[in-house]
């Protein structure tokens, strides 16, 4: 599903990541862990194609990740993010965001996966009038609309207590049980119990 070979990135002349391979097979729930600062965020955004490694190959499904022609389209079919900040839109309801977000063939299916992670009441809301543990879950659904194949997840409970924590992992791991891989890093060692492959950062290798 995700196979990285000798990927190193540079942020001007600071080496972040040292020559990493890596294999990630699809259904699996990946825990990247390891400290602040050990390149957590920057080998996400390398295997999720936000960033374009400095050294080094990917390939998504088999496929080359250089040799796709329109990335952003690919990514947007293929690809979900949820990240420590929810960026849903405050003028639009829990719905339209989700809309917004959804390819036009995927559209009518929002009721139901709303329905499907229990916050269909919340639909009509907007965001600052539900709790930052329902904000991140309606960022689950926004990730899950398109029906990715990878989700990927930077603290996606960063700022969440354990009780909206478990919540958000338990939607993915859902979404991981019908067949999305979920990459997941994060600081809580909670998420060990849903994750079926860890990956140890540090200083920019894989330990
Ligand atoms: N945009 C950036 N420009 C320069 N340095 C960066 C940038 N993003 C991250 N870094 C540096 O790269 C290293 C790895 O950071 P990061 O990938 O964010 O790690 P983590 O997510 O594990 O905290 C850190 O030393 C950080 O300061
Ligand atoms: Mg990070």
């Amino acid at each position: 599903m995700i196979k990285a070979l000798n990927i190193s990135h540079f942020y001007g002349k600071e080496q972040v990541l040292y020559a990493l391979d890596l294999e990630i097979k699809k259904g699996e729930f990946v825990f990247l862990s390891g400290d602040s600062g050990s390149g957590k965020s920057t080998l996400l955004s390398c295997l999720s194609t936000l960033l374009s490694p400095s050294e080094g190959e990917l390939f998504l499904e088999g496929q080359r990740v250089d040799d796709i022609v329109d990335i952003d389209t690919f990514r947007q079919n293929k690809i979900g993010f949820v990240f420590q900040f929810h960026y849903l839109i405050n003028y639009l309801s829990v719905f339209e965001n989700i809309s917004l977000a959804a390819l036009q063939d995927k559209k009518p299916n929002i009721n139901a996966l709303l329905k499907e992670l229990g916050i269909l009441d919340l639909a009509s809301r907007y965001p600052n009038e539900i709790s930052g543990g329902q904000r991140q879950r309606v960022a689950v659904a926004r990730a899950l609309i398109n029906e990715p194949i990878v989700i990927f997840a930077d603290e996606p409970t960063g700022s969440l207590d354990s009780r909206n924590s478990t919540l958000v992992y338990e939607l993915l791991s859902k979404a991981r049980e019908k067949g999305t891989t979920v990459v997941l890093a994060s600081h809580d060692l909670h998420v060990q119990e849903y994750a079926t492959q860890m990956i140890k950062m540090r200083d920019g290798k894989i330990q």
